[in-house]
C-alpha cells in the first residue's frame, strides 16, 4: 500500500543513484516513488531519509553509504555539506565534468525539446580550488557568524576558510572575521560583496558601505581585470565573472570567428564581450539595466577611445520594444546576450527575433532558463550551430555555456 505524503516524511529507503539533474540532485527511484538524493554520485547505493515530499516526487538526504560510486571522494572541505556553497565536492573533477554535460544535455531535451544537439565539449577549470574571485558572505550578527548561507537556508554557515576563493579573498575574508570578533562590523550588517581585482580587493556590505573605511559611506575600491589586452575597470557592486582563469577561452569562443558592421550585446554588464566585440565591429551597442554596471561600461570604452561602441542604460526589453524598427538595425550581423539566471523575457526573446541578427550568442550560466529560451529562438527560425560549456564553478552544479545560432 503507497503511504501517505506525510507518512513517507522521515522513512528510510535503499536506492542506487542513476544520474545527477538540473540542479544538482542526485535521481533515484524506489517504491515507485521518484527520489532527489542531495550531495549524492552517480552509482552510489544508499541509504536516504526521506526530507519533503511534494506529489510523486520526494527529496532525500543521505543516512548511510551502503556502497560509494566509484567516482565518489571524501569531500576535501570540513564545511561540506553544511555549507550550502558548494554541492559537488563528493564526486571527482571527471564525474562533476560528466555531470555537467548531462545536466545541459538535460534541459535541452526535456524543456527545449531539442532531441539531437550538435555533440559539445565542457571545458575544465585550469584550477579546481581557489578559483572564486568574487563572494557574497552573509553576516549574522547575533550570532557573530560570517560565510555562507547552509542549504535551503537563511541560516548563515561560520567558514574561516573557504576551498573555492581566490587567495586574496580568503586574506580578505580572514580580515572580516577579525572584525567581526574585535566587534567593528555594524550590526545592521546582512552581508558583503567583495571582488578581486589583478591587484586589489573591493568589498562593500549590503548598506553601499566599504566595512574597511570607517570614515566614508560610499568608498568601494574601483579594482581592474585585464583579460585578453582588455582591462575593465569595476567595484564589489557590480556582476563580474566568478572565474577568470577561465574567462580568455569564454571570450574567444563568444567571439568565435564573427566580424563585420554591427553587434549588439545585450546585457553586457562592465563591457566584458563589449571591448573585444568594437575591435571586430565599426559598431557596437552594450545594453545594460544596471546604472553603476553601464557607467563602468562606458569609462571602460572610453579608457581605450573607442568611439565605435554606444552603451544603452537601459532594460532590454524595453530598449529592443524602442528600437525594432531602427533602420540602423535592418541589417544586424551579430546579437550576444549573456542574461541573469532568469534568463531572457518573452518579450527580449520576441525582439531578438524582430531583429533578425545574421548570428546569435546566447551566453548561459542557467541551463534550464537557455533551453526555455533556445526553443523559441529555434521556433523563430534560428538554428543551434555550435555548443560549449565551461566549468566555471567547480565543486559546484553550475555551468557556463555558450550556443552560437545562425539564422
Ligand atoms: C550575467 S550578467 C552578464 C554581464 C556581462 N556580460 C559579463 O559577463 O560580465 C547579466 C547582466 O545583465 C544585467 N541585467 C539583468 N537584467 C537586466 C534587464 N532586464 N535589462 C538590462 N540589463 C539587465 C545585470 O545588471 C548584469 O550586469
Amino acid at each position: 500500500m503507497q503511504s501517505t505524503d506525510s507518512d513517507f516524511t522521515g522513512d528510510c529507503l535503499e536506492v542506487t543513484v542513476e544520474r545527477i539533474l538540473p540542479g544538482g540532485l542526485g535521481l533515484a527511484h524506489a517504491e515507485g516513488r521518484t527520489l532527489f538524493v542531495a550531495l549524492s554520485a552517480p552509482g552510489d547505493h544508499l541509504r536516504v531519509q526521506i526530507e519533503r515530499v511534494k506529489g510523486t516526487v520526494a527529496f532525500a538526504s543521505i543516512r548511510e553509504i551502503i556502497e560509494a560510486s566509484k567516482v565518489r571522494i571524501e569531500p576535501p572541505c570540513p564545511y561540506f555539506g553544511s555549507c550550502g556553497g558548494c554541492d559537488f565536492q563528493q564526486m571527482d573533477y571527471e564525474a562533476q565534468l560528466a555531470a555537467k554535460v548531462d545536466i545541459i544535455k538535460d534541459c535541452l531535451r526535456r524543456i527545449g525539446r531539442i532531441e539531437k544537439p550538435p555533440e559539445f565539449q565542457i571545458v575544465a577549470a585550469p584550477n579546481q580550488w581557489h578559483y572564486r574571485s568574487r563572494a557574497q558572505w552573509q553576516y549574522d550578527s547575533a550570532r557573530r557568524r560570517l560565510g555562507y548561507f547552509e542549504s535551503g537556508s537563511r541560516r548563515v554557515c561560520d567558514v574561516a576558510e573557504c576551498a573555492v576563493l581566490v587567495p586574496a579573498l580568503q586574506t580578505e575574508l580572514e580580515q572580516m572575521r577579525e572584525r567581526m570578533i574585535a566587534g567593528a562590523i555594524a550590526d545592521d550588517v546582512r552581508h558583503f560583496r567583495a571582488i578581486a581585482g589583478d591587484d586589489d580587493v573591493s568589498i562593500l556590505d549590503d548598506k553601499g558601505r566599504n566595512p574597511t573605511v570607517r570614515t566614508s559611506a560610499t568608498a568601494a575600491i574601483t579594482i581592474s581585470r585585464t583579460i585578453i589586452g582588455e582591462t575593465y575597470e569595476l567595484d564589489a557592486e557590480n556582476f563580474f565573472q566568478t572565474n577568470a582563469d577561465l574567462l580568455p577561452q569564454l571570450i574567444d569562443t563568444v567571439l568565435d570567428d564573427n566580424s563585420g558592421h554591427t553587434a549588439i550585446e545585450l546585457y553586457c554588464g562592465v563591457g566584458l564581450f563589449t571591448l573585444p566585440l568594437a575591435r571586430r565591429f565599426e559598431t557596437v551597442i552594450g545594453v545594460e539595466g544596471d546604472n553603476l554596471a553601464s557607467r563602468f561600461a562606458q569609462r571602460n570604452v572610453r579608457n581605450v577611445n573607442l568611439s565605435n561602441v554606444k552603451i544603452e542604460n537601459e532594460d532590454v526589453g524595453n530598449w529592443l520594444a524602442g528600437n525594432e524598427q531602427n533602420p540602423e538595425f535592418a541589417s544586424l550581423d551579430f546579437l550576444v546576450l549573456d542574461p541573469p539566471r532568469t534568463g531572457a523575457e518573452s518579450r527580449v526573446v520576441a525582439g531578438i527575433i524582430s531583429l533578425r541578427p545574421k548570428k546569435i550568442c546566447y551566453v548561459s550560466c542557467d541551463p534550464a532558463t537557455l533551453a526555455r529560451d533556445l526553443k523559441k529562438l529555434m521556433a523563430g527560425g534560428y538554428t543551434i550551430e555550435r555548443i560549449k560549456a565551461f566549468d566555471m564553478f567547480p565543486q559546484t552544479h553550475h555551468v557556463e555555456t555558450v550556443v552560437q545560432l545562425t539564422s
